[in-house]
């Protein structure tokens, strides 16, 4: 059983670092509810796969209710939001056409934005690795009555055939947590048909450098972009509960040209005005002076001749 599942005493955790955790939108520490979870320690280290899924997937578990709680009214239930700037499909159609395509969401959480292509004529695969992510998304899509094919399975061993979708997309799923995110840009790259988009938003590589925090404090560099270690949460065992890696730009850039895709934009949201919310360190403080999220539109080339 994982630590964070356990609901047995922890140690208190320290105050949430206000050192250099880049965070991805999550509920902020103190929003856990008591002995749901804690993590006792944190830090940086190299991760491997089977360790970075399985942290990951208790860690989900554990907080996909706060995770909708905090959220799900601003992602909304029907809605295709790319990320925190308030970023949508419906005004950047980075997906390109989607009626009547095959569209595959990657780490789908609550599916919303599943549901949204559904509702645009797309047909949806919503893929993730929590199984407490996916009963929100069930649970939305009955009071919604927009249903959505769901399906729990990793991101880095897709359950799909090859060449069996138009489309691929995520926001925010998978790709800040896997230890090795190459392999599911190979993945992807895989089950899409030739022609076919694979678009993604993820952390900043720039962040990284970055302090956990969205206001003036999250403003000087305290951490070295380079390096390339995992941030990881440990419970009082040592056991991996949540975890965190990084690529530098290049770095993404060469693992989507090595899986033979063709990279067609990088979107760096700047921060809209009037846009006051804070998601984890999102916020119009540090958003209007750098980009705290990417969007990478790739495709896989068409076949020649
Ligand atoms: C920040 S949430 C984003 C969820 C949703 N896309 C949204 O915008 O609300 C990250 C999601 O990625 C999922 N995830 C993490 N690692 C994954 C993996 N290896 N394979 C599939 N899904 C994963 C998590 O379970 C979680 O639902």
């Amino acid at each position: 059983m994982n630590g964070s599942e356990s609901g047995g005493p922890v140690a208190p955790r320290p105050a949430p670092p206000a050192t250099s955790r880049p965070a991805v939108p999550r509920p902020a520490a103190p929003q856990y509810p008591a002995g749901r979870y804690h993590p006792a320690e944190f830090g940086y280290s190299e991760v491997d796969h089977d360790t970075a899924r399985r942290a990951n997937r208790g860690y989900w578990d554990a907080t996909a209710d706060d995770y909708q709680a905090e959220h799900g009214e601003f992602l909304g239930d029907a809605d295709f939001l790319w990320c925190p700037e308030g970023l949508r499909e419906a005004d950047t159609h980075l997906l390109g056409e989607i009626r009547g395509r095959t569209v595959l969401e990657i780490g789908c959480g609550g599916a919303q934005c599943a549901r949204w292509l559904v509702t645009h004529g797309a047909e949806v695969v919503a893929l993730d690795l929590s199984a407490g992510q996916l009963r929100h998304a069930r649970s939305l899509s009955a009071a919604t009555g927009v249903e959505v094919s769901l399906v729990q399975a990793d991101a880095a061993r897709l359950p799909l055939t090859d060449a069996s979708v138009d489309v691929a997309c995520s926001a925010f799923g998978a790709i800040p947590f896997v230890a090795d995110s190459a392999v599911v840009m190979r993945e992807v790259a895989r089950v899409l048909r030739p022609g076919g988009r694979w678009v993604f938003s993820t952390t900043h590589p720039m962040i990284w450098s970055f302090p956990d925090s969205p206001g003036t404090d999250g403003l000087t560099v305290v951490r070295s972009y380079f390096d390339r270690r995992a941030y990881v949460e440990r419970d009082r065992f040592g056991r991996a509960t949540y975890t965190e890696t990084h690529r530098t730009v290049g770095d993404r850039v060469r693992e989507l040209v090595a899986a033979g895709l063709r990279v067609l934009d990088l979107i760096e949201p700047e921060w809209p005005a009037g846009h006051d919310r804070v998601w984890g360190q999102w916020g119009p403080v540090r958003g209007r002076l750098f980009p705290s999220t990417s969007i990478f539109v790739t495709e896989k080339p068409a076949r020649s001749g």
